[in-house]
């Protein structure tokens, strides 16, 4: 069977095209653990405010040295607008919105989920970086979208020193 030169390349170049493709999502998963959430957990968004978990949201940090960040998303901020977790320590986020969606995105780190109301979006990841981190809504959300956004401070030394520091318990 004869085969064109230039169909050749073409068959080759898309066949190159595909494994490239395919070998970006092997290296988001296992070089920079990007990864769809598996958790699913339901909570009626009208009772989100008065929630006893979403109606105070803020950080607490763990007899292990981990932290759970309970945070809400609505039109148009987050509360809290600033969040302070120790590093190198696991941080569970719990994400939830009482009114539309909403995104949630540390820029620079993999720390990126979408915030559905009905649901709570749920992710753990670690921060190696001390430092100060702008959170942004990546899903357009209303007439204020663009300035919904709040901060993460990633800070050095003993989770325990942290805790206190933030008055950790809620
Ligand atoms: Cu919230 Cu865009």
């Amino acid at each position: 069977m004869n085969v064109d030169l230039y169909e050749k390349i073409w068959m080759w170049g898309s066949g190159a095209i595909i494994v490239v493709f395919i070998a970006s999502i092997g290296v988001t998963f296992f070089a920079e653990t990007i990864q769809p959430p598996s958790h699913v957990e339901v909570i009626d968004p009208e009772t989100v405010r008065t929630d006893e978990e979403f109606g105070s949201p803020g950080v607490t940090i763990h007899d292990d040295g981990s932290a759970t960040v309970v945070v809400q998303a609505f039109m148009f901020a987050f509360l809290p607008q600033e969040i302070r977790v120790p590093r190198r320590v696991p941080v569970t986020f719990r994400l939830t919105s009482p009114d539309v969606i909403h995104g949630f995105q540390i820029v620079q780190t993999n720390g990126n989920a979408m915030v559905v109301p009905g649901y709570v979006s749920q992710f753990t990841t670690e921060f190696a970086d001390a430092g100060e981190y702008l959170i942004v809504c990546n899903e357009y959300c209303g007439l204020g979208h663009h300035n919904m956004m709040a901060r993460l401070i990633v800070e050095d030394g003993s989770p325990r020193a942290s805790a206190s520091a933030t008055g950790g318990e809620r």
